[in-house]
């Protein structure tokens, strides 16, 4: 198996001035998806192909699969798509922060890598200040997707979201888990995961008129589950 990127490490610590919608899409104006942690590409490639009408961002930190990315990209001339490379953790804030109101209408972060060790949970890429800035992006009714073949790594991360108060599952979404992928192309690690007969856990939130709590209330509220024991021996990975 690949060895992960360590988003903690030093070089990765640089903030990336990642450019404006204009300087990415033919049609900067159109809503935006943004992928976090996009790897080769493919699912999003495929995506903005079905939907033509919004604009498509894929953001990973490892260059080479972005750069490869990018070339299929530009051979199939996908003026609503590009791909960037960035530490999501370090340099989305203020890409998301000057975006115009309301153009971000949606944020998917796919079977994000699983950091197991205790110690290694920092790694993680849904941090606190990272989900209040997605948060802070979202008008209500825009939409957070989530997903993962790891238990330990999902629930987690939709206690983050649910004690941030920023968010509210539909109505008639089947619980703990959504039935199904609200998305019309699954993912790399989507594909693999369904071809080895594994379950898939998914969580789609809509944002809500909820002010953000402030960064640190919601650190406090979730340093226990993010240093709980029992979310390391649920691992399925
Ligand atoms: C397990 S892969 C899943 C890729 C894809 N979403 C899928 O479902 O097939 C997780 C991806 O997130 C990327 N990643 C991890 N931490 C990141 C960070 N802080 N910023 C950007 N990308 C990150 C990894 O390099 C990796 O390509």
């Amino acid at each position: 198996m690949r060895q992960h990127v360590n988003p903690l490490s030093r070089f990765f610590q640089l903030p990336l001035a990642l450019p404006e919608p204009y300087e990415l899409f033919d049609h900067p104006n159109l809503p935006i998806h943004l992928d976090i942690g996009c790897a080769r590409g493919f699912f999003l490639l495929e995506l903005a192909a079905l939907q033509p009408g919004r604009n498509h961002l894929g953001v990973e930190i490892r260059r080479s699969l972005v750069q490869a990315a990018q070339r299929d990209r530009n051979r199939y001339q996908q003026n609503n798509l590009h791909f960037l490379f960035c530490n999501a953790n370090i340099s989305l804030e203020d890409w998301m922060a000057a975006l115009p109101p309301d153009q971000l209408h949606l944020v998917t972060i796919q079977f994000p890598d699983p950091w197991f060790k205790q110690r290694h949970r920092k790694r993680r890429v849904l941090q606190p200040d990272l989900l209040l800035a997605i948060a802070s992006a979202l008008n209500p009714g825009r939409q957070l997707f989530l997903q993962s073949d790891v238990l330990a790594v999902i629930e987690p991360m939709v206690s983050l979201v649910e004690l941030s108060s920023c968010f509210v599952r539909p109505q008639q979404d089947h619980r703990p888990w959504r039935a199904d992928n609200p998305l019309p192309v699954a993912t790399e690690r989507e594909r693999y995961v369904q071809e080895q007969g594994q379950p898939t856990y998914r969580v789609l939130f809509e944002r809500n008129h909820n002010v953000l709590p402030p960064l640190k209330d919601l650190e406090m509220a979730w340093h226990p589950v993010d240093n709980s024991k029992d979310a390391a021996l649920t691992s399925h990975g």
